[in-house]
């Protein structure tokens, strides 16, 4: 198991019962614009129904978690030009006033924790601390970036000419802001990337990852309870062409995405036509894929190498960007981390997320699952690659594998970082063992898969943890420790290369970034 049960008993009753008085639930989710639940659209001059899809629980099909009405091409412009007709009011509301607001909306996640948790782990398939951890991480944004908002607005930098006349530079809010979110953090990025631009001061349409579109739809909820106004953010459900028509409007001011090197790429090219064609240059922030390594050397200590490479792996399923991908040994001490590895890995709980002891839940769904179990298949026919262990479904989860999208857990050794391809968003773990005077080769091969996210170092050595943080192509690293779970304000987190553009989320020049810097006279 990954760790120790964090409550007592007679907390813990409680936490579990307010959680599964939400789990016979079903909800609904449908586009919102200036406030208004939107269920048909004109097509052609005609009324018509929005496409409805039905949400199922990636651990259970049979269970439905609810149903989404996605917005079509048409609804995505009118979600724009409501958020651009909103902005001159929402810029006009002091910043202090928009940091409350967002602050409001932390108090009331909190307040709807049991909610949010079972949406979690029905739509999302998360596990109870997957759960906990999300939504800890999206009230981390809110108090955030409610502090940014007042800090930017508070600093501004006075200047004065040789004649003495003064000027001082402000921040000032951008405009509208597209904010695009992936699946695997339903309510942290997606709440992130929204109140980032909103405690700038700019409005937002938001379109959540197809696949948790009731968390969000539910998050934004809380956001208009809390008191953002309903012309500030609009909520635009749908898949990648909505998305698509979304980031091809007039009138953006930037774009913020969180999801794959290539979809980035896609929405990069359509911004650059855009901008020939209108001269707009609207902002883009992107944070995506890795292929995240982990180094160990001979100094490290197996038993704790073991215990950080298998979180790393394989807690929330695989299905983090900053996941490890690829264990590095030096040769010395392979043997012995594998077979701690494989002892390790038999002891997690691969199953019903639902269940606390559960380690491992299922991954989001079918296509992830047969993505994943063809690169497994695809290792097993490679002659230079073996599986080296493979956690089956722990007997207890009553779960049907058909009607389910489980990967098992799978260790497989590897001879050269190449044969691995591309990232694999699931609970492969590949293990390539390094000689000690190749070190610099080894740094220079993971550099060179073009992904900058994350890294794990686990060394002894003060030199050697330095050299690998000078060497490496990464946005972060983390020190004889796990490599996942950064925490707002205290491990700003992005990635370079093909895992983003930066600037960190959590971090101090976020907020800045979405907005612009205005160099004003000081009248006398
Ligand atoms: P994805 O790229 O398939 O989808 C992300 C979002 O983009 C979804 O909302 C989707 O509907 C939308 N989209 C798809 N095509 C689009 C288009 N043409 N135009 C506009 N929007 C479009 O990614 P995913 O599968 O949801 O998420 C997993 C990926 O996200 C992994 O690669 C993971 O590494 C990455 N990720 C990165 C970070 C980070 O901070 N670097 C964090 C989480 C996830
Ligand atoms: N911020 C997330 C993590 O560090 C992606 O795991």
């Amino acid at each position: 198991s990954f760790g120790p049960n964090i409550f007592v008993e007679s907390q813990w009753l409680l936490f579990k019962a307010a959680i599964d008085s939400h789990l016979t639930k079903t909800w609904s989710a449908s586009p919102i614009i200036n406030g208004q639940a939107i269920h048909d659209s004109s097509v052609d001059g005609k009324a018509q129904k929005l496409d409805s899809h039905t949400v199922r629980a990636p651990w259970n099909h049979e269970v439905i978690a609810g149903d989404v009405q996605y917005a079509n091409a048409d609804l995505a412009r009118q979600a724009i030009d409501a958020a651009v007709a909103g902005q001159s009011a929402w810029q006009a509301v002091p910043a202090a006033k928009r940091a409350a607001i967002l602050r409001k909306t932390a108090d009331l996640y909190e307040e709807n924790y049991a909610e949010l948790m079972a949406l979690c782990q029905v739509e999302a398939g998360k596990t109870m601390q997957d759960s906990i951890d999300e939504i800890k991480e999206a009230v981390d944004f809110c108090r955030f970036y409610a502090d940014e908002a007042e800090r930017l607005d508070a600093k501004a930098h006075e200047f004065t000419d040789l004649s003495g006349k003064q000027s001082r530079q402000v921040y000032k809010a951008r405009g509208t802001f597209v904010c695009i979110s992936p699946w695997n953090f339903p309510l942290a990025i997606y709440t992130g990337q929204i109140v980032a631009a909103l405690a700038a001061g700019n409005t937002v349409v938001a379109k959540p990852a197809e696949q948790t579109s009731l968390i969000a739809h539910f998050g934004a909820q809380l956001m208009y309870q809390a008191g953002v106004p309903v012309e500030a953010l609009q909520f635009v459900t749908g898949a990648g062409e909505v998305g698509g028509a979304l980031t091809a409007a007039d009138n953006l001011s930037g774009v913020i995405f969180t999801g794959s090197t290539q979809t980035a790429q896609r929405i990069n090219q359509s911004l650059n036509d855009h901008a020939q064609a209108s001269g707009e240059l609207p902002v883009f922030i992107a944070e995506t894929g890795g292929q995240n390594a982990m180094i160990v050397d001979s100094t490290a200590l197996p038993e704790q190498v073991v215990r950080d490479a298998v979180l790393s792996a394989f807690g929330s399923a695989g299905q983090r960007c900053s996941a490890c991908r690829i264990l590095c040994v030096q040769e010395e001490v392979a043997d012995e981390l594998i077979e701690l590895l494989q002892g390790n890995m038999a002891e997690l709980v691969v199953g019903n997320p639902l269940y606390a002891a559960t380690d491992v839940g299922p991954v989001i769904d079918n296509d992830a699952k047969q993505g994943l179990e063809a690169h497994i298949e695809r290792m097993v026919a490679e002659p230079t690659a073996s599986i080296l262990a493979q956690t089956p479904m722990s007997a207890s989860s009553v779960v049907s594998q058909e009607q389910s999208t489980f990967v098992l857990p799978t260790a497989i050794e590897v001879k050269s970082i190449d044969v691995i391809g591309g990232e694999h968003f699931g609970p492969i773990l590949h293990v390539l063992r390094y000689q000690a005077r190749d070190l610099n080769k080894l740094i220079d091969a993971i550099n060179a898969t073009g992904f900058g996210l994350t890294l794990g170092i686990h060394s002894r050595i003060e030199n050697i943890v330095e050299h690998i943080e000078r060497r490496a192509f990464v946005g972060n690293t983390y020190v004889n420790r796990n490599q996942i779970g950064a925490v707002v304000n205290v491990q700003p987190f992005g990635g370079c290369g093909l895992s983003g553009t930066g600037p960190k989320a959590g971090g101090p020049h976020y907020v800045a970034r979405l907005m612009q810097l205005s160099s004003e006279s000081v009248a006398t």
